[in-house]
């Protein structure tokens, strides 16, 4: 039989980290971070000093770049790159920024794909991302469309952020969102789109386990 997935696809800040985090915990599934590819490959080409224009060179760090997921059993996994714990440099705006960048290169995106299907193991797989249902796992019996207003979006990233000691204006990041949003939504492979299939959730205003308990009775009705 094949192994279920359950895709959760949305803009940065709708929620789909700590949604899909909590659900494959429910579940006893594994988790995906999809967006953690893209980000480690910005660090690494940081890393490297790579110029975000020399598409060659970008290609080449993600065939070079080794992503490890090490989970301490509770909360956020960490994340290797190259064996170096990078979870915190990964969060942080400028190597979202830099993702954003190499995400809208169709050799990167190629290159990520067989590692992304490889996470597809029993007894299950919680995908988060932007093209889950749409290019990675088109025929996942479950799909998940996540949105917030950027308004709401902005307030979280900006609780998150001010809790870890980060300074930062809600209205910069408002802006920064916003960015982001546009070039992921208007690049030419695989923008962020909803899958035809995909159950829509607007998390504005939604506490957490409300959403949470709202994913799972779809995967368990
Ligand atoms: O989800 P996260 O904010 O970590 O993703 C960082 C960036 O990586 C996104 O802005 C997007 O450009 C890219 N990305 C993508 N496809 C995915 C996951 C992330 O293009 N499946």
């Amino acid at each position: 039989a094949t192994v279920p997935v359950l895709t959760i696809d949305g803009p940065s800040g709708s929620g789909k980290g700590t949604i899909s985090r909590m659900v494959a915990a429910r579940l006893g599934w594994r988790y995906l971070d999809s967006g953690a590819l893209y980000r480690a490959v910005g660090v690494a080409a940081g890393w490297a000093d790579l110029d975000l224009d020399d598409h060659g060179a970008l290609v080449r760090c993600t065939f070079d770049t080794e992503v490890g997921f090490r989970d301490d059993g509770r909360g956020e996994p960490r994340v290797l790159v190259n064996g170096t714990d990078a979870t915190d440099e990964l969060r942080t705006e400028t190597a979202g920024a830099a993702a954003s960048a190499i995400a809208a290169i169709p050799e990167v995106r190629a290159a990520l794909k067989d590692r992304q299907r490889r996470f597809r193991q029993p007894p299950g797989l919680v995908a988060d991302g932007r093209d889950m249902g749409t290019v990675i796992f088109p025929d996942a019996p479950f799909k998940v469309f996540l949105t917030a207003s950027a308004e709401e979006r902005a307030q979280r990233r900006y609780k998150q952020l001010n809790d870890k000691g980060v300074s930062v204006t809600l209205d910069g990041l408002l802006r920064e969102i916003l960015a982001r949003d546009a070039r992921d939504a208007q690049r030419a492979v695989a923008p962020l789109r909803p899958a035809d299939d995909a159950v829509h959730i607007d998390t504005t205003g939604m506490d957490i386990d409300a959403v949470v308990e709202q994913v799972l009775a779809l995967v368990k009705p």
